[in-house]
């Protein structure tokens, strides 16, 4: 399973790379503007700054919602690096612009994806990757997890090669159950791939491994 950083904060997506684990990121309207990023120039040197610590994908979301819009700020945004995948909401112009850009060999990422259909939508359409969003899907009392079950399934069974890529992940268990689930990739932002780091049995393991180690040096 690919893990990607959620996110759209350098110092993050840097402490995240140096792990050695990341394998891309992904942003939204929201991720950016709690960065502070403002205006069109400095909206795409900040995408541009991502590519340069990332070795693989970066998402970057198109805010138009009209077909000839969303392919105008799509292709814009491909320009500013080769790793750009372009984020397109859920919507019918959305899966025409997906149509388009996989037409023309340009990867999308499909995002705001609840249900199932969308998904089989996605796929027929063309995407690169499909965004269910589980965290939230739990916060409206639906297991999200489910809809990752349904959506590897059904992408199994007609060979799709749309990737799954589980967000609004919320904590550790969810990125383990992903990973058991069989989707592709795991967004989610760093705290949760911290907390894969821990158990008490491995800092108390750890603890007296030392002390006897200190044994061995008296
Ligand atoms: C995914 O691409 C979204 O940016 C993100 O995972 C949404 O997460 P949230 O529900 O925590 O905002």
């Amino acid at each position: 399973m690919k893990f990607f950083i959620d996110t759209a904060n350098l110092s993050e997506i840097k402490e995240a790379h140096a792990l050695g684990i990341l394998d891309g990121v992904t942003t939204n309207p929201s991720l950016m503007a709690k960065e502070g990023v403002k205006g069109k120039d400095s909206v795409f040197r900040h995408y541009k700054a991502i590519c340069d610590i990332v070795d693989g994908d970066v998402s970057a979301e198109v805010i138009a919602t009209d077909f000839a819009g969303i392919v105008r700020e799509g292709e814009e945004l491909a320009e500013i690096d080769s790793k750009i995948v372009i984020k397109v909401p859920m919507i019918k112009d959305g899966i025409k612009a997906i149509k388009y850009f996989s037409d023309r060999g340009k990867k999308t990422n499909c995002t705001l994806v609840f249900s199932a259909g969308q998904a089989l939508l996605a796929a027929k359409a063309g995407a690169t990757y499909v965004s269910p969003f589980l965290g939230r899907l739990d916060d409206v009392s639906t297991d999200g997890l489910v809809l990752i079950e349904q959506l590897v399934n059904i992408y199994q069974n007609y060979a799709f090669d749309t990737q799954v890529l589980a967000a609004s992940i919320r904590h550790s268990m969810h990125i383990v159950r992903c990973a058991e689930l069989g989707a592709d990739v795991a967004t989610c932002p760093l705290a949760p791939i911290l907390a894969l780091l821990n158990h008490p049995l491995t800092d108390s393991g750890l603890a007296k491994f030392l002390s006897d180690a200190k044994k061995m040096s008296e």
